[in-house]
């Protein structure tokens, strides 16, 4: 809903919107409800991104990403985005929600990460992921701020988050920047580094599977199968051990890369990840003992 009111509000007859091909699907919505005209960049070609913005002539251009991308887990590439933004005078919108809370100092998010801080950055974070409550929240430039109050529809024609969210958050919020923070950031690195050590290594032992990893440093760390019965199928083996993953298939992700789509948390074990790294294996040996 914050994504629905950022683009419909700030996106009018006087905008452009430009959006990674992977952004989120209320990313998608939002550009394509707002009356701006929208351009989509293949996933991470700034140059292309570049060239859309050289030959743009409205006066407000609205660049569009995640930050962390949901069903890949990888990082934009926020320092040379917030570049294009100052050479072409665009605001620069990051959706946060899987950055928020986990990545930077004291969990500050992906701004943070990457030390950015400008005028031009309208950073839109979620609750509903690391804060462990729902809503989400707007952080910018004041002019901006004030004419999302007046203007974004899907937040004045709402009620107000309850005070008992708001209570909930100042918790999460002293969790999060404090000493018990760090730590979950810490456990949770560390699992995502034995997560991808042992995929890495089931993935070499049966190449004939077909199985990939992608370049994501986060906490979403999916395993791309490809075909979708086939994930599905896999998701099956492990829901019949006691392991929930998601197979997430087109057209949330694109056609051919159905996946599982692995997502650590701090409360995850190191046992937990051998379990599942156990369970894969299973399924693998299964797989290549049917396919021979
Ligand atoms: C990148 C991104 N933006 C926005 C959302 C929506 O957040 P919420 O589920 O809190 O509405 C999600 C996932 O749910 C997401 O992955």
């Amino acid at each position: 809903m914050a994504n629905l009111a950022l683009l419909t509000a700030l996106g009018d007859a006087s905008a452009s919107i430009f959006s990674d091909k992977l952004n989120h699907a209320s990313l998608i919505d939002g550009a394509l409800l707002a009356k701006a005209p929208l351009q989509r960049y293949p996933h991470g070609n700034l140059a292309l991104l570049e060239r859309q913005l050289a030959r743009c002539t409205t006066p407000v251009k609205l660049i569009v990403t995640d930050a962390v991308f949901s069903m890949d887990g990888d990082l934009a590439d926020l320092p040379a985005l917030l570049a294009l933004a100052e050479r072409f005078d665009a605001w620069l919108i990051v959706d946060d929600a899987h950055g928020f809370g986990v990545l930077g100092a004291r969990g500050r998010g992906s701004l943070s990460h990457f030390n950015l801080c400008s005028e031009r950055l309208i950073y839109m974070g979620t609750l509903g992921k690391a804060a462990g409550l729902g809503g989400a929240f707007v952080a910018a430039h004041p002019s901006i701020i004030d004419w999302l109050l007046q203007t974004a529809r899907p937040y004045i024609y709402t009620t107000a988050a309850p005070p008992a969210v708001a209570h909930a958050l100042s918790a999460s919020l002293r969790l999060i920047g404090g000493e018990e923070g760090e730590q979950r950031r810490t456990h949770l690195q560390q699992l995502i580094t034995q997560l991808r050590a042992q995929l890495a290594t089931l993935i070499e032992a049966y190449p004939t599977l077909g199985w990939h990893l992608c370049d994501s440093a986060t906490a979403i760390q999916p395993l791309i199968i490809g075909d979708n019965a086939a994930a599905l199928a896999l998701a099956a083996a492990l829901d019949a051990q006691g392991l929930w993953v998601p197979a997430i298939r087109p057209p949330t992700v694109p056609t051919g890369t159905a996946r599982l789509r692995i997502t650590l948390s701090a409360a995850h074990s190191a046992a937990d990840v051998q379990q599942l790294l156990d369970g894969l294996t299973r399924a693998a040996r299964d797989l290549t003992g049917a396919l021979a």
